[in-house]
């Protein structure tokens, strides 16, 4: 896709109504041939819209109006392509365990975790968060509350599942305990996203307290050595969340093959269209959702950041 069309459809479809600064920022490339011919020249994969936003305000860039931001861009463009070339968007957001975590309580406990594109792990401890699904008791009792709005008939869960082992995969792991992995990863929060940033704080905190093992490697190559590793006796789950249309479609079909090889319990919360299965339309058809799935198949929408969920009718 054109690199404008690109960010027009960002601004169309993730950031109108979420961010009206990246909204902003993107309608402004998009009409904006001078910018678009410095991404140009950068290697496809290097220019999306969240990349560029969040490279520029980490090399200093404050949120505000868009020609304020093209001037800044053009002339920190040596620092701020440095960023892009050699970071990548690693958005960490454990507001999806919310949407795993009806999946996860319905299979037989302890269970074993295995996620793929881990980033810095914060999805790998749902077991350690609370939960309130609308006006619902809160469940569990993590110090990070992670809410969610439903429709459609959820399997609420009545616990937080037990976890017996968990590890991760990424291509490159986020170190909890390094200041610029984290800084990246509070910038990659949306502008106007608060409540996002104390969350991921918070959770920062849980994460640091019994760092999880993540393997450094592509996922195809990695995921079996490392799932031969969980405990015979945990319920082995491979799950990954808003990671596989980064790869190609014949490297989503060789993962697809080896996790049902493996045997193992496969959870996805992708964006539609990324992996081969058909799901009823998407509730809100402005807006981009991604398609929950077990085991191959889809019982959900949900909000990219985890702060909605509609549940398929069974
Ligand atoms: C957008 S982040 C999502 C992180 C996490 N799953 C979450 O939902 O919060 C995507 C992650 O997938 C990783 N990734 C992308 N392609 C990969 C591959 N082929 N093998 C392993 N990790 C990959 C990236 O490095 C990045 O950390």
């Amino acid at each position: 896709m054109p690199t404008a069309d690109g960010f027009r459809r960002f601004a169309a479809t993730e950031a109108c109504g979420e961010s009206p600064c990246y909204e902003e920022w993107a309608l402004g490339v998009a009409a904006d041939p001078e910018v678009v011919a410095l991404l140009d020249a950068l290697p496809e994969p290097k220019r999306q819209p969240n990349l560029v936003f969040t490279a520029a305000r980490y090399a200093g860039i404050p949120a505000g109006p868009y020609r304020t931001f093209r001037e800044a861009l053009l002339a920190e463009w040596a620092t701020i392509s440095e960023v892009m070339l050699a970071r990548r968007t690693q958005t960490n957001e454990p507001g999806r365990c919310a949407v795993l975590l009806p999946l996860l309580a319905a299979l037989p406990p302890p269970l074993a975790l295995l996620e793929v594109g881990a980033s810095a792990g914060l999805c790998l401890f749902p077991d350690r968060y609370s939960y309130r699904y609308d006006d619902r008791p809160v469940l569990g009792d993590g110090a990070v509350v992670l809410g969610c709005n439903t429709t459609g008939p959820v399997p609420f869960p009545a616990a937080v599942p037990e976890v017996a082992w968990r590890a991760g995969v990424d291509l490159n792991p986020l170190d909890v305990n390094d200041s610029g992995d984290v800084r990246w990863l509070e910038t990659l929060i949306w502008p106007e996203h608060n409540h996002r940033r104390a969350r991921l704080a918070a959770a920062l905190e849980v994460v640091r307290a019994d760092p999880p093992r993540i393997v450094t490697g592509d996922l195809n190559e990695k995921v079996a050595a490392l799932a031969a590793e969980a405990p015979a006796d945990a319920t082995l789950v491979i799950f990954h969340s808003a990671v596989l249309v980064y790869l190609s479609q014949a490297e989503r079909a060789a993962f697809a093959a080896t996790v049902r090889r493996l045997g193992a319990h496969w959870i996805t919360n992708e964006g539609s269209g990324v992996l081969p299965v058909t799901a009823p339309p998407s509730p809100t058809p402005d807006k981009a959702l991604f398609v929950v799935t077990m085991d191959g198949v889809p019982v959900a929408h949900a909000a990219g950041h985890g702060h909605t969920l509609h549940w398929l009718p069974t």
